[in-house]
Order: structure tokens, then sequence, then C-alpha cells
């Protein structure tokens, strides 16, 4: 079975108007983000990453093929939970939008070729790295301080 998107669950429903509230509280909370995203599946993520690109180095394409189905898997399944807490599709577009989909798309046909043209993909991963960072910086990093200046 795959670790996937299904995973990630989400322990409170988010309010309608598109941001997450938690109840008994009109302030909205960070600190519930930090704790709806899996650590796990955050590790995965990161070691499939680091997996491709080490059998691309090493040259081995039957690895890299499958450390490259993986990795895109595991993007998609972080693509899926966005939904639960945002109703307004441009804003989710500011992480996940055409260049991050289109670098997506470009690993998948990358690998397809029998030998991959390991700059090209590692360009594309570059790409996707963005969204990660974009992702931590909006909601872990604020997430981190909140809970840290409550206590
Ligand atoms: C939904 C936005 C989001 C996206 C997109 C995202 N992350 Fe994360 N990431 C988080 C959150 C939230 C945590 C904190 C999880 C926790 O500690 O419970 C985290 C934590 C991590 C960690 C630390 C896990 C640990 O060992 O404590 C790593 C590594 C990581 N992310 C890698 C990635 C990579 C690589 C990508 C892109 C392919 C990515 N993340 C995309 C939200 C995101
Ligand atoms: C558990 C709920 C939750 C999840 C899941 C989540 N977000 Fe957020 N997101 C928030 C909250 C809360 C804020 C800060 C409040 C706000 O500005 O709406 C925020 C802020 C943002 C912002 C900045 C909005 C602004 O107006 O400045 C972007 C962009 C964003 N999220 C994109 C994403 C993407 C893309 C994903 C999926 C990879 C995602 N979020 C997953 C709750 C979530």
């Amino acid at each position: 079975m795959s670790f996937g998107a299904d995973q990630l669950i989400l322990k409170k429903p988010p309010a309608s108007s598109g941001k997450y509230y938690p109840p008994q509280s009109n302030k909205f909370e960070y600190v519930s983000v930090m704790h709806e995203v899996s650590e796990e599946y955050m590790r995965r993520l990161s070691d499939s990453m680091k997996a491709l690109r080490i059998f691309l180095m090493q040259g081995d394409v039957q690895k890299a093929k499958e450390a490259g189905e993986q990795v895109v898997e595991r993007v998609k399944g972080t693509e899926a939970i966005c939904s639960k807490c945002h109703t307004d599709k441009t804003v989710v577009d500011r992480i996940h939008g055409k260049d991050h989909e289109q670098a997506l798309a470009s690993i998948q046909r990358l690998l397809k070729e029998p030998q991959p043209n390991k700059d090209a993909i590692f360009r594309a991963m570059s790409v996707i790295g963005q969204s990660c960072n974009r992702c931590h910086n909006l909601h872990l990093v604020p997430a981190m301080v909140q809970e840290a200046f409550r206590k």
C-alpha cells in the first residue's frame, strides 16, 4: 500500500471561509497546520528526492525511475491536502502553479527516456524544491514561532 494523501489527516474540518479557524477561538492557528502534515510523510518525501538525486548521479537508471515515481506520487500527495483548508484556488496556485505542474510533468517525461537527462531533471527538481520552501515558509515557520511564544 502506498503512503498517500489520505494519510495526511486533518484533525478538524476547515471553516467554510477557506481559512482554518479552530473551534473555541477566532484567531487562526498556524500551529494546527504544523500538526496536520505528518512528519513521517515529509521525511519520506525528502528521502525519495534524495534517492532520485543519488541514483541519477550514479547512473542507475532503473532505480532512478523507481525513485522518480515515488517523488511524483508524494509531491502530488502534498497537493491534495491544500484544498482541505483553502477553497480559493488562486491561493493554492501561488505555490502549486504552472511552473510546479510543468516541473512535475517534465520529471515524469524525462524519466521515461532510456537515458534520462539528469541536468534537466535537476532543474525541474529545483522548481519543486521552491514549492516545498514556500509551503514551509508560509505555514511551518509561523507555526514554530507561534508555538515558541505561546509558552
Ligand atoms: C502543506 C505544505 C507543505 C509542502 C508543500 C511541503 N511541506 Fe514539508 N513540511 C510541512 C509541515 C507543516 C511540516 C512540519 C511537520 C511536522 O513537524 O509535523 C514539514 C516538515 C518537513 C520536513 C521535516 C520533517 C522532520 O523530520 O521533522 C522535511 C524534511 C520536509 N518537510 C520536506 C519537504 C519537501 C522536500 C517538500 C517538497 C517536495 C515539502 N516538504 C513540501 C509542510 C509542507
Ligand atoms: C491545515 C490547514 C492548511 C493547509 C493543509 C494548507 N494551508 Fe495554506 N494556509 C493556512 C493558514 C491558516 C494560512 C494563513 C492564513 C491565511 O492567510 O489564510 C495559510 C496561508 C497560505 C498562503 C498565503 C496566503 C496569503 O494570503 O498570504 C498560501 C499561498 C497557502 N497557504 C498555500 C497553501 C498550499 C499550496 C497548500 C497545500 C500544499 C496549503 N496552503 C495547505 C492553512 C493551511
